[in-house]
């Protein structure tokens, strides 16, 4: 008997949602069509020439490898002439991507990570591609402005991730659960694999790159700690795991539980940072999270209340099992430490 595909789950049953029109059909289709073209290109990097960097730097500061610019690209290529985007956001590009004149424009506004994990791409680890998506605050031809695009993650109406590993997977949630696809190459399709994902009460599993031991500050080393050490529930260690690809190490928090830690930082005297970016690695995956019964908070408050200040705003994410990150909360909330406003 056929799978379901995706595009058969989202018409059957997201019917609920708000994000069940045509318009975000056609969307999710045209999103999956270059996840396709990047899965290809990550599959046949190493022979394809299309490993290394490209010799720039991002608006991030960070060395683009040559699968960042191409899965970039792809991703630019197929949604600006979807009909359903009047705006997207990429890591890549500094400003906001407007829609040429040349294709019709739509209701949503798309963020995307197009390559997440992309240090790791020369050593053939797992990356991924994360998006998330809104609906447009004001209809309308007229071009919006700047605060339409940024909005708290709890007014996105979907959010997901493709995950190019020993298989390619895509995991999403248009707010009515969260469903995962396993794409069938012989028929080209995603088929769903993991129908309605919910993370476990509690993990075994902590992951958090611990060589930032020196740079955390006493509630982050004490929560680490917790993890390390046998006053838990488990009464006992939990294992270490970090990938160092956000996707991966969320997609295995999601499926095992456990929780995955990318705290704020003093790497620059008394200027704290997160690493991950809010608008397309931490809301879109706290959405999922949420949506599957999961907690997702920066040390002092919910990831998806946050109102963004910037396109490229970073925070820190403490993300995964309810009773993993209700833990690290409490530690937070007893240093009564205010996470200080992110530069
Ligand atoms: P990206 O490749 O999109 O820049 O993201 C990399 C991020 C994320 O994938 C991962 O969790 C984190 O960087 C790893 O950072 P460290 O190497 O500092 O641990
Ligand atoms: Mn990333
Ligand atoms: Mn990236």
């Amino acid at each position: 008997m056929l799978q379901v595909t995706v595009t058969e789950h989202l018409l059957l049953h997201q019917s609920k949602s708000e994000a069940a029109t045509g318009q975000f059909t056609r969307l999710l289709y045209d999103l999956i069509l270059a996840a396709k073209h990047i899965w290809r290109n990550v599959n046949s990097a190493g022979l394809a020439n299309i490993l290394g960097g490209t010799g720039t730097v991002n608006i991030q500061g960070e060395r683009v490898q040559k699968l960042d610019e191409f899965a970039n690209n792809t991703i630019i290529h197929c949604m600006e002439r979807s009909g359903t985007l009047y705006g997207m956001a990429s890591e890549e590009n500094a400003e906001v991507i407007t829609i040429p004149n040349k294709f019709p424009k739509g209701d949503y506004f798309l963020y995307f990570d197009p390559l997440d994990g992309s240090s790791n791409i020369d050593a053939n680890i797992n990356v991924g591609t994360i998006f998330s998506i809104y609906r447009r605050v004001k209809s309308g031809n007229r071009e919006p402005e700047g605060e339409e695009f940024l909005s708290e993650g709890s007014r996105q109406v979907a959010a997901g991730y493709f995950l190019y590993g020993p298989s390619c997977m895509m995991v999403y949630s248009t707010g009515d659960g969260v469903h995962g696809f396993t794409l069938d190459p012989s028929v080209g399709e995603f088929l769903l694999s993991h129908p309605n994902i919910q993370i476990p009460e509690h993990g075994s599993y902590y992951s958090v790159n611990e060589a930032n031991w020196l740079y955390w500050d006493e509630a982050t080393r004490e929560a680490v700690s917790y993890f390390k050490g046998a006053d838990n529930p488990r009464g006992k260690p939990y294992s270490l795991r970090y990938v160092g690809s956000l996707v991966a190490d969320f997609h295995r928090t999601l499926l095992y539980g456990g929780v995955f830690m990318y705290p704020l930082d003093y790497k620059i005297k008394d200027k704290p940072r997160g690493k991950l970016r809010l608008m397309y690695e931490a809301s879109p995956l706290s959405f999922l999270v949420e949506q599957a019964g999961g907690r997702s908070i920066d040390g002092r408050q919910r990831i998806l209340d946050i109102t963004p200040e910037h396109l490229h705003q970073r925070v820190p994410l403490i993300i995964g099992s309810p009773s993993d990150v209700d833990a690290v909360d409490a530690i937070y909330q007893r240093h009564c430490r205010a996470v200080p406003a992110i530069a």
